[in-house]
Protein backbone atom coordinates (compact mmCIF):
# COMPACT_ATOMS: atom_id res chain seq x y z
CA UNK A 1 0.00 0.00 0.00
CA UNK A 2 1.45 3.63 -1.07
CA UNK A 3 1.12 5.40 2.72
CA UNK A 4 2.38 9.30 2.67
CA UNK A 5 3.07 10.46 6.30
CA UNK A 6 3.71 13.78 7.59
CA UNK A 7 5.59 14.01 11.62
CA UNK A 8 6.21 16.87 13.42
CA UNK A 9 7.53 17.47 16.63
CA UNK A 10 4.94 15.50 18.66
CA UNK A 11 6.66 12.35 17.35
CA UNK A 12 9.95 13.55 19.06
CA UNK A 13 8.07 14.76 22.27
CA UNK A 14 8.72 11.17 24.32
CA UNK A 15 12.61 11.18 23.26
CA UNK A 16 12.34 14.57 25.28
CA UNK A 17 12.87 17.25 22.40
CA UNK A 18 10.75 19.58 23.78
CA UNK A 19 7.83 21.02 20.65
CA UNK A 20 7.07 24.40 20.38
CA UNK A 21 3.49 25.61 21.46
CA UNK A 22 3.01 23.27 24.05
CA UNK A 23 2.90 25.15 27.52
CA UNK A 24 6.60 24.67 27.85
CA UNK A 25 7.65 24.55 24.23
CA UNK A 26 10.11 26.26 22.30
CA UNK A 27 7.90 29.34 21.08
CA UNK A 28 7.26 30.36 24.65
CA UNK A 29 10.78 31.09 25.32
CA UNK A 30 12.05 32.63 22.41
CA UNK A 31 10.84 34.73 19.84
CA UNK A 32 10.39 33.28 16.43
CA UNK A 33 11.33 36.63 14.67
CA UNK A 34 14.65 36.52 16.75
CA UNK A 35 15.50 33.09 16.28
CA UNK A 36 13.58 31.47 12.90
CA UNK A 37 13.44 34.13 10.10
CA UNK A 38 16.56 35.81 7.72
CA UNK A 39 16.06 39.06 9.23
CA UNK A 40 16.90 37.73 13.20
CA UNK A 41 19.63 35.91 11.71
CA UNK A 42 21.00 39.65 10.21
CA UNK A 43 20.11 41.58 12.80
CA UNK A 44 21.89 39.19 15.75
CA UNK A 45 23.69 35.70 14.28
CA UNK A 46 24.99 34.71 17.42
CA UNK A 47 21.23 34.57 19.19
CA UNK A 48 20.86 32.53 16.64
CA UNK A 49 23.83 30.09 16.76
CA UNK A 50 23.11 29.82 20.50
CA UNK A 51 19.52 29.23 20.14
CA UNK A 52 20.60 25.63 17.25
CA UNK A 53 23.56 24.81 19.77
CA UNK A 54 21.03 24.32 22.32
CA UNK A 55 18.57 22.29 19.96
CA UNK A 56 21.74 20.46 18.21
CA UNK A 57 23.13 19.48 21.93
CA UNK A 58 19.01 18.00 22.89
CA UNK A 59 18.98 16.07 19.71
CA UNK A 60 22.38 14.67 20.65
CA UNK A 61 20.90 13.48 23.52
CA UNK A 62 17.86 11.85 22.30
CA UNK A 63 16.83 8.46 21.49
CA UNK A 64 14.88 7.33 18.58
CA UNK A 65 11.59 6.03 20.47
CA UNK A 66 9.41 3.34 19.89
CA UNK A 67 7.16 5.80 17.35
CA UNK A 68 10.02 6.71 15.18
CA UNK A 69 11.06 2.66 15.14
CA UNK A 70 7.59 1.27 14.29
CA UNK A 71 7.66 3.76 10.80
CA UNK A 72 10.88 2.49 9.71
CA UNK A 73 9.25 -1.40 10.57
CA UNK A 74 6.02 -0.10 8.50
CA UNK A 75 8.30 0.97 5.44
CA UNK A 76 9.20 -2.74 5.05
CA UNK A 77 6.29 -3.54 4.55
CA UNK A 78 4.42 -0.80 2.66
CA UNK A 79 5.86 2.05 0.08
CA UNK A 80 6.17 4.61 2.48
CA UNK A 81 7.03 8.29 1.94
CA UNK A 82 7.69 9.84 5.36
CA UNK A 83 8.30 13.28 5.43
CA UNK A 84 8.99 15.43 8.53
CA UNK A 85 8.79 18.80 9.39
CA UNK A 86 11.23 17.91 12.17
CA UNK A 87 15.18 19.35 11.83
CA UNK A 88 16.35 16.43 14.23
CA UNK A 89 17.27 12.79 13.16
CA UNK A 90 15.29 10.45 15.39
CA UNK A 91 13.59 8.94 12.42
CA UNK A 92 16.89 7.89 10.37
CA UNK A 93 18.75 6.70 13.78
CA UNK A 94 15.37 4.86 14.37
CA UNK A 95 16.02 3.09 10.80
CA UNK A 96 13.99 5.20 8.68
CA UNK A 97 15.22 6.28 5.02
CA UNK A 98 15.10 8.60 2.63
CA UNK A 99 13.48 10.98 5.15
CA UNK A 100 12.15 14.10 3.67
CA UNK A 101 13.21 17.21 5.62
CA UNK A 102 11.20 19.50 4.40
CA UNK A 103 12.28 22.09 7.00
CA UNK A 104 16.03 21.39 6.79
CA UNK A 105 18.07 19.66 9.34
CA UNK A 106 20.09 20.50 11.91
CA UNK A 107 22.85 18.63 11.18
CA UNK A 108 23.11 20.52 7.54
CA UNK A 109 24.95 24.08 7.39
CA UNK A 110 24.17 26.84 4.80
CA UNK A 111 25.87 30.08 3.84
CA UNK A 112 24.41 32.94 4.11
CA UNK A 113 26.42 34.53 1.07
CA UNK A 114 27.36 31.88 -1.92
CA UNK A 115 24.19 29.40 -0.76
CA UNK A 116 26.52 26.37 -0.32
CA UNK A 117 25.55 23.48 1.86
CA UNK A 118 27.87 21.09 3.55
CA UNK A 119 27.29 18.48 5.93
CA UNK A 120 27.36 19.79 9.96
CA UNK A 121 28.13 17.34 12.48
CA UNK A 122 26.60 18.31 15.99
CA UNK A 123 29.70 19.51 16.97
CA UNK A 124 30.57 21.70 14.44
CA UNK A 125 31.19 25.27 15.59
CA UNK A 126 28.97 28.03 13.81
CA UNK A 127 31.59 30.36 13.35
CA UNK A 128 33.40 28.48 11.01
CA UNK A 129 34.33 30.45 7.70
CA UNK A 130 32.12 28.83 4.72
CA UNK A 131 34.10 26.22 2.90
CA UNK A 132 32.90 27.43 -0.38
CA UNK A 133 33.37 31.51 -0.18
CA UNK A 134 35.39 32.25 2.63
CA UNK A 135 32.74 34.33 4.74
CA UNK A 136 31.76 34.03 8.21
CA UNK A 137 27.95 33.67 7.36
CA UNK A 138 27.49 30.50 8.34
CA UNK A 139 23.85 29.15 9.03
CA UNK A 140 21.87 26.20 9.93
CA UNK A 141 20.21 24.58 7.31
CA UNK A 142 16.79 24.79 8.59
CA UNK A 143 13.72 26.62 6.66
CA UNK A 144 13.05 29.51 8.68
CA UNK A 145 9.45 31.50 8.64
CA UNK A 146 9.17 33.27 5.39
CA UNK A 147 11.18 30.66 3.53
CA UNK A 148 10.19 28.03 0.83
CA UNK A 149 10.13 24.10 2.48
CA UNK A 150 12.24 22.14 0.67
CA UNK A 151 11.30 19.31 -1.48
CA UNK A 152 7.70 20.58 -2.43
CA UNK A 153 7.43 18.61 -5.72
CA UNK A 154 8.29 15.66 -3.78
CA UNK A 155 5.98 15.80 -1.37
CA UNK A 156 2.83 16.64 -3.18
CA UNK A 157 3.58 14.07 -5.67
CA UNK A 158 3.76 11.88 -2.92
CA UNK A 159 0.35 12.98 -1.25
CA UNK A 160 -0.97 12.81 -4.27
CA UNK A 161 -0.83 9.50 -4.73
CA UNK A 162 -0.94 7.83 -1.36
CA UNK A 163 -3.80 5.40 -0.39
CA UNK A 164 -3.42 6.47 2.96
CA UNK A 165 -2.25 9.97 4.65
CA UNK A 166 -1.46 10.47 8.32
CA UNK A 167 -0.26 13.00 10.73
CA UNK A 168 1.84 12.34 13.62
CA UNK A 169 2.35 14.99 16.47
CA UNK A 170 1.56 18.13 14.66
CA UNK A 171 -0.32 20.60 15.59
CA UNK A 172 -1.70 21.79 11.72
CA UNK A 173 -0.27 25.45 12.42
CA UNK A 174 1.99 26.23 9.78
CA UNK A 175 1.99 25.50 5.96
CA UNK A 176 1.88 24.11 3.64
CA UNK A 177 2.59 21.37 5.73
CA UNK A 178 -0.84 21.93 7.73
CA UNK A 179 -2.44 21.69 4.08
CA UNK A 180 -0.98 18.20 3.20
CA UNK A 181 -4.15 16.19 4.55
CA UNK A 182 -6.83 18.40 2.95
CA UNK A 183 -4.81 17.48 -0.34
CA UNK A 184 -4.66 14.07 -0.02
CA UNK A 185 -7.82 13.27 0.86
CA UNK A 186 -9.10 15.57 -2.38
CA UNK A 187 -6.79 13.12 -4.23
CA UNK A 188 -8.73 10.11 -2.90
CA UNK A 189 -6.42 9.17 0.42
CA UNK A 190 -7.45 7.69 3.73
CA UNK A 191 -6.35 10.25 6.40
CA UNK A 192 -5.72 9.88 9.73
CA UNK A 193 -4.51 12.05 12.70
CA UNK A 194 -2.31 10.33 15.56
CA UNK A 195 -1.74 13.17 17.75
CA UNK A 196 -2.04 13.83 21.72
CA UNK A 197 -4.77 15.98 21.27
CA UNK A 198 -6.58 17.63 18.33
CA UNK A 199 -5.06 19.84 15.54
CA UNK A 200 -5.99 23.01 13.81
CA UNK A 201 -6.97 20.85 10.90
CA UNK A 202 -8.89 17.57 12.33
CA UNK A 203 -11.60 18.11 10.40
CA UNK A 204 -9.26 17.09 7.37
CA UNK A 205 -9.35 13.80 9.00
CA UNK A 206 -11.18 10.31 8.65
CA UNK A 207 -10.26 9.11 11.59
CA UNK A 208 -8.63 10.37 14.41
CA UNK A 209 -6.12 8.30 17.08
CA UNK A 210 -5.84 10.45 20.52
CA UNK A 211 -2.76 9.24 22.58
CA UNK A 212 1.07 9.40 22.96
CA UNK A 213 2.61 8.66 19.47
CA UNK A 214 5.06 5.59 20.84
CA UNK A 215 1.38 3.63 22.29
CA UNK A 216 -0.66 4.87 19.31
CA UNK A 217 1.72 4.52 16.39
CA UNK A 218 3.49 0.81 16.96
CA UNK A 219 -0.12 -0.15 17.93
CA UNK A 220 -1.52 1.56 14.07
CA UNK A 221 1.34 -0.25 12.70
CA UNK A 222 0.44 -3.51 13.71
CA UNK A 223 -2.78 -3.11 12.31
CA UNK A 224 -1.30 -2.15 8.99
CA UNK A 225 0.51 -5.64 9.25
CA UNK A 226 3.91 -4.48 9.87
N1 LIG B 1 2.55 12.10 21.13
C1 LIG B 1 1.80 12.58 20.10
N2 LIG B 1 1.59 13.90 19.87
C2 LIG B 1 2.18 14.76 20.73
C3 LIG B 1 2.97 14.35 21.82
C4 LIG B 1 3.15 12.95 22.00
N3 LIG B 1 3.87 12.45 23.01
N4 LIG B 1 3.40 15.46 22.50
C5 LIG B 1 2.90 16.52 21.84
N5 LIG B 1 2.15 16.11 20.80
C6 LIG B 1 1.44 16.94 19.81
C7 LIG B 1 0.84 18.20 20.39
O1 LIG B 1 -0.50 17.94 20.83
C8 LIG B 1 0.85 19.14 19.19
O2 LIG B 1 -0.36 19.02 18.44
O3 LIG B 1 2.40 17.37 18.88
C9 LIG B 1 2.02 18.63 18.35
C10 LIG B 1 3.23 19.55 18.38
O4 LIG B 1 2.84 20.78 17.81
P1 LIG B 1 3.94 21.94 17.60
O5 LIG B 1 4.69 22.14 18.87
O6 LIG B 1 3.21 23.10 16.98
O7 LIG B 1 4.97 21.32 16.56
P2 LIG B 1 4.80 21.16 14.99
O8 LIG B 1 3.37 20.94 14.62
O9 LIG B 1 5.79 20.16 14.54
O10 LIG B 1 5.26 22.62 14.44
C11 LIG B 1 5.30 22.77 13.04
O11 LIG B 1 6.21 24.99 13.33
O12 LIG B 1 7.62 26.33 14.51
C12 LIG B 1 7.47 25.68 13.32
O13 LIG B 1 9.15 24.87 11.88
C13 LIG B 1 8.55 24.64 13.12
O14 LIG B 1 8.36 22.45 12.14
C14 LIG B 1 7.79 23.33 13.10
C15 LIG B 1 6.39 23.75 12.69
Amino acid sequence: MRIAILTGAGISAESGIRTFRASDGLWEEHRIEDVATPEGFQRDPVLVHRFYNMRRADAARAQPNAAHQALARLARHHQVTLITQNVDDLHERGGSHDVIHMHGSLLGALCASCGHRWPAPLTMRWLDACPHCGDATTRPDIVWFGEMPYHMETIWHAVETAEIFAAIGTSGQVYPAAGLAQHARRSGARTVELNLAGSAVSRDFDEHRIGAATQTVPAWVTELGA
